[in-house]
């Protein structure tokens, strides 16, 4: 796997341990909880603000980097990057100033994983730990996910007569506030997309936050369609919802 260095020493990486997901997860809170105050990533990770919750959610996410699966080449299905600086204050030590997920995804086994059904939601989500016998906040959850993730579903499946039948999904994207504007997004989508190429010249797509896409529109990445839809029962129509629109590599090419 690849790395690299820019200028003020920039590196982007392959996560291969543990507490390097427990630090990114800082850098996720701060952008999508702080600073984005994103309604979809903050009923997924409730109690964020305190240090219990963080760890919690950390913990969550080190589980799933724990079951990451592999493609019949023998590639990780799901990548998690981080973009390290060197530490101002302290000689030879990094600190992980951004993070991102890719995911190669597909409907035919041994090409990526497959696209999570509605229904399934709730187990891969882990909704049960997370609301325990909430299930109304565990519905709003699937609706809210199934409704961001509807465009990236279809991708999956019209890819299914592609030539590698898959595609690169930017799954997570968060730069750490203090560190944002130094071209850290644009590493680690850069990166992304090299290893797209190297898969197989597979097409990336993505949610866009308000925020994310001013970069990946620099990058290639295509809006298709308007703003994404939420669809929610009527008791959750009022709660506040992100903007985000599809992106995608190719336009409509499947
Ligand atoms: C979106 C985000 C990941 C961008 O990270 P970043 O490291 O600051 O982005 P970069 O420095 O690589 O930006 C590259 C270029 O994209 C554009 N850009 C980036 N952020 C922008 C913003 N908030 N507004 C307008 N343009 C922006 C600029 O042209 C920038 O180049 P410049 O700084 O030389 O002008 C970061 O702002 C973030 O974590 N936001 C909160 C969470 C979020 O929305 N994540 C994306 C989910 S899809």
């Amino acid at each position: 796997m690849s790395s690299m260095n820019k200028g003020n020493g920039l590196r982007i990486e392959p996560i291969d341990q543990s507490e390097d997901i427990i630090q990114a997860f800082d850098c996720v809170c701060e952008a999508f909880g702080r600073q984005a105050q994103d309604g979809v990533w903050i009923a997924m990770t409730p109690g964020w603000e305190t240090s219990a919750g963080r760890s919690l959610g950390a913990a969550r996410m080190v589980g799933r980097w724990r079951d990451i699966t592999k493609d019949k080449n023998g590639k990780p299905n799901t990548i998690f990057l981080k973009a390290t600086l060197p530490s101002p204050q302290q000689e030879n030590k990094r600190i992980i100033a951004g993070f991102a997920i890719w995911v190669q995804a597909s409907s035919v086994a041994g090409f990526g994983d497959p696209a999570v059904k509605e229904e399934e939601l709730c187990d891969v989500m882990n909704l049960e730990e997370i609301y325990p016998g909430n299930k109304a906040e565990q519905r709003y959850l699937c609706q809210t996910v199934a409704s961001l993730h509807r465009q990236r579903a279809e991708v999956i499946k019209a890819k299914s007569t592609a030539d590698p039948p898959a595609v690169m999904i930017l799954d997570l994207c968060a730069v750490d506030p203090t560190h944002q504007r130094k071209g850290i997004a644009r590493a680690l989508v850069q990166w992304g997309l090299d290893e797209a190429q190297r898969r197989g010249d597979l097409e990336a797509i993505t949610e866009a936050s308000a925020m994310g896409r001013h970069v990946y529109g620099q990058m290639g990445f295509v809006p298709q369609g308007s703003e994404i839809e939420y669809l929610v029962d009527e008791e959750f129509a009022s709660r506040s919802r992100p903007s985000n629109i599809f992106m995608r590599t190719r336009g409509s090419l499947a």
